[in-house]
């Protein structure tokens, strides 16, 4: 297929690596020089004319919610438009004119396939999913969701991968304060959470992993009790809600 991505910054950047893979891509961005690194790098092809983007299968776009308006503006014609931007709804993108389009809520994890990429439509759009599903499940796990849930998938899994890495920061630096070195504290708690995840993915709940490891009197149980007396739940709640919150803010 012939994809152009809009926007590459960070999210914009893992995209368009995963996805010269398997497509042809048209990288554009207000940047050029940055647009041409990446591209040179990945065999893409670095694009000056936004408009061409309209001649693609689908659009990427890949800027701030700020910016999607002006982007939307120019491509509203093209093919299949998907909106990354953070608490920008589908209503929105249609007054700036876009006539097909999805929104998506990605992750970070697109780098190594395994991002969620949770995305709405509208049924007029449908016989786009095709296309759409040929290049994002390469990306990771996709799920269709109502457009009513992306900002609260923005809070747990756009966001996600950083609120995980805070924790696994920790993690590593207590360990490394305690004489391990970085890097085997790195890989200790890196397939700890990848272990993690797995096992939940295999039907395991969180609350069973919880039970499971922290036999009565042990070690998990007294770290569960020091995190619970210094209000990590409720921190973590608030993290993912403001999350949610912001992204609503955003695409005000
Ligand atoms: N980062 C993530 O993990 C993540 C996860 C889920 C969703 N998202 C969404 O993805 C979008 C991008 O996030 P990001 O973190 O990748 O942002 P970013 O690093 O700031 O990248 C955005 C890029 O788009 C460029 N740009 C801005 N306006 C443009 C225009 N009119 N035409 C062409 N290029 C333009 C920016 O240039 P300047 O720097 O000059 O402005 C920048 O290079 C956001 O809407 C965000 O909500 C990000």
């Amino acid at each position: 297929m012939r994809i152009a991505i809009i926007g590459i910054g960070r999210l914009g950047s893992v995209f368009a690596r995963v996805l010269s893979r398997g497509h042809e891509l048209l990288l554009i961005d207000r940047d050029f020089e940055a647009a041409r690194v990446v591209a040179s790098e990945i065999g893409a092809q670095p694009i000056k004319d936004i408009a061409e983007a309209r001649t693609c299968d689908m659009a990427i776009i890949t800027v701030k919610p700020a910016h999607v308006e002006e982007v939307v503006r120019q491509i509203k014609d093209a093919q299949l438009i998907v909106s990354c931007a953070a608490g920008v709804p589908i209503r929105k993108l249609e007054s700036f004119g876009a006539e097909r389009v999805i929104r998506v809520m990605p992750n970070i994890c697109a780098e190594v396939g395994e991002a969620v990429i949770a995305y709405a439509l509208h049924p007029e759009v449908e016989k786009k999913e095709k296309v759409f599903m040929t290049a994002f499940s390469s990306l990771g796990m996709c799920i269709k969701t109502d457009e009513s849930h992306l900002d609260t998938i923005t809070g747990a899994s756009g966001s996600g991968p950083a609120f995980v890495a805070f924790f696994a920061e920790a993690m590593i630096e207590e360990a490394v304060k305690n004489g391990l070195a970085r890097e085997t504290a790195e890989k200790c708690v890196a397939q700890t959470f990848l272990g993690t995840g797995k096992l939940m993915r295999s039907g395991w709940s969180a609350q069973k992993i919880i039970e499971t490891v922290a036999s009565p009197g042990g070690t998990t149980e007294a770290g569960l009790k020091m995190l619970e007396s210094k209000g990590a739940n409720k921190a973590i709640h608030e993290a993912v809600r403001y999350a949610a919150h912001k992204a609503r803010e955003l695409g005000k």
